[in-house]
């Protein structure tokens, strides 16, 4: 065996005993002088930091983007030119339960990547759907308090869920593949992911186009219903950390196919839908997908705290060639991120190892927590414009001017827009099994909320298309039933009060 390191201090000194503490005698009691026992102690209290607001569970892996086709000439970005392998990293993640939620349970889940590019950082913050709940980043909170625990009971509460949703008729199309087959994936490598967001490129000549970004598993699509997810939670509550982990330790690497939807940049004043709507698809019929590459994952992390719990994306991480578009949610995001990190890890966040880019960095920020690495290569250079050599910008990555224009207001969102055409499309590709599991996961979901906000809610799904609510009513009905049948066998063996006279 080989010979154990000598235990130390964390400031390297040998330890002579780690199992016993230094008392006044055999029976104690301890003396304060032993400080490596209050260090122990000290260090245990401060083992947690902040779970992320939303996406707290998630599963992590390292991995390489490979680029196999040659979309040149609408990005000049080098980590999408042809024969490009870069190395990156995945966080998956559900969105509303707590760190130590169960992993089998419905919900979005998250599907954010981060390719350490030789031009820096490029992470892609995307779910595994193309859409989302709310398009106006104004409504994000609101919509994130219905899906965590009731402030008073501390539960979580369809009724606010169903109140929000059947009030806010943009959720409809991630409604309704959050409650078909895919809203309850077996395992992250049988799901696909999205951007979502629309971005833009910038080719060499300096053009943009609008794109978005699609991963298409290679391990096909797998599911569960909620009946076998139920048994899955009562086995396990690990079961995504379970496969992701051990698919990786023994060589059988999940792959995604990288496809992009490219727009031409005038096309965006043309399009029936607003192309900048986080709760619209492009059609790919209109702009179909164009293959860009595989993303492969291939390496766990060795330590979970520090590469995949401090792990920090943000879509505010671009590099030259990709950009941004008017879609206010991604306008929001670009804000929120980096603030949620300086909080939850610190000003420095991007100094610590899983976060660092790896290629040169050299800012003109200065002090705060983690402020562990080096100067500027002259360290008079501390602020700008200086005369000592410090960093200098670099004016050929500036992106072309954007055109927009408009008066200031705060626009009703909701004007104009239809909600319907879209959720209506994905039920026209639902197969008779997809839909009959679609009504039976509504009407369960929806089971024991007031009428009031049921029907408000049946009445968007009607204008989707009648069978839709048709299908939902009647497992509702069958549910209700089978309730009134439970309640009155209960009388019959005097396991419930009786109604009153
Ligand atoms: P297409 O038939 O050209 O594309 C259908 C898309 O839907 C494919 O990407 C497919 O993904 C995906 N899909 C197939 N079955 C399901 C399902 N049961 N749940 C969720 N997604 C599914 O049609 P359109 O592009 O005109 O889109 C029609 C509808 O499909 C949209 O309204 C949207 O709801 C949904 N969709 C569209 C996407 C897009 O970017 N256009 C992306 C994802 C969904 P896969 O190839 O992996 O099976
Ligand atoms: C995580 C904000 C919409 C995907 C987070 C976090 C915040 C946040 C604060 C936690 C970050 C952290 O502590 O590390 C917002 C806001 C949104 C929004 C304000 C809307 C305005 C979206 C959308 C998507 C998305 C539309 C996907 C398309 C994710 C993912 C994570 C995350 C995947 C987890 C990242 C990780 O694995 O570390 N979001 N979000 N979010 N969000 Fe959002």
């Amino acid at each position: 065996m080989a010979e154990r390191p000598t235990l130390t201090t964390s400031a390297g000194a040998p330890v002579a005993d780690n199992q016993n503490a230094l008392t006044a005698g055999p029976r104690g009691p301890i003396l304060l002088q032993d400080y490596q026992l209050i260090e122990k102690l000290t260090h245990q209290n401060r083992e947690r930091i902040p779970e992320r607001p939303v996406h707290a569970k998630g599963w992590g892996a390292y991995g390489t983007l490979t680029v196999t086709g040659d979309i040149s000439k609408y990005t000049k970005a080098k980590v999408l030119q042809p024969g490009a392998k870069t190395p990156m990293i995945a966080r998956f993640s559900t969105v509303a339960g707590e760190l130590g939620a169960a992993d089998a349970e419905r919900d979005v889940r998250g599907f954010a990547l981060k390719f350490y590019t030789e031009e820096g950082n490029w992470d892609l913050v995307g779910n595994n759907t193309p859409v989302f709940f709310v398009r106006d980043p104004y409504k994000f909170p609101d919509f994130i308090h219905t899906q965590k625990r009731h402030p008073r009971t501390n539960l979580r509460s369809p009724t606010a869920m169903w109140d929000f949703w059947s009030l806010s008729p943009e959720s409809l199309h991630q409604v309704t593949i959050l409650f078909s087959d895919r809203g309850l994936p077996q395992t992250v490598r049988h799901m696909n992911g999205y951007g979502s967001h629309t971005f833009s490129f910038i080719n060499a000549q300096n053009e943009r186009f609008w794109v978005k970004f699609h991963f298409k598993t290679l391990q096909g699509h797998k599911h569960w219903t909620n009946a076998e997810a139920a048994e899955v939670v009562g086995r396990t509550r690990e079961s995504t950390q379970e496969d992701l982990f051990n698919a990786i330790e023994k060589g059988d690497f999940p792959r995604w196919k990288m496809q992009v939807q490219i727009m031409p940049e005038l096309d965006a004043d043309r399009t029936p839908y607003n192309p900048f709507d986080l709760t619209k698809v492009w059609p790919h019929a209109d702009y179909p997908p164009i293959d860009v590459g595989i993303l492969e994952l291939n390496r766990n992390p060795d330590n979970y705290f520090a590469e995949i719990e401090q792990l920090a994306f943000a879509p505010s991480n671009i590099v030259p060639g990709i950009g941004f578009s008017p879609d206010k949610m991604l306008q929001g995001r670009i804000f929120s991120y980096a603030d949620a990190h300086r909080y939850r890890l610190g000003t420095h966040y991007e100094a610590l190892p899983v976060n660092a880019p790896r290629c040169p960095v050299h800012h003109y920020h200065k002090d705060g927590p983690m402020r562990f690495f080096a100067n500027n290569p002259d360290p008079d250079a501390y602020y700008e414009p200086n005369s000592f050599n410090g960093p200098a910008q670099k004016p050929e990555v500036a992106e072309p001017p954007l055109r927009i224009s408009g008066d200031a207001a705060r626009y009703d969102h909701r004007e104009g827009n239809d909600d319907y055409s879209q959720p209506r499309a994905l039920f026209m590709l639902f197969d008779e099994g997809q839909r009959r599991r679609l009504f039976l996961n509504l009407a369960e979901a929806m089971f024991g909320v007031p009428d009031f906000i049921v029907e408000r809610q049946l009445g968007h799904f009607e204008k989707v298309h009648p069978d839709y609510a048709e299908g939902i009513r009647k497992e509702l009905a069958r549910m209700t039933e089978a309730k009134a049948a439970e309640w009155s066998h209960r009388q019959e063996m005097g396991e419930a009060p009786q109604a009153a006279e």
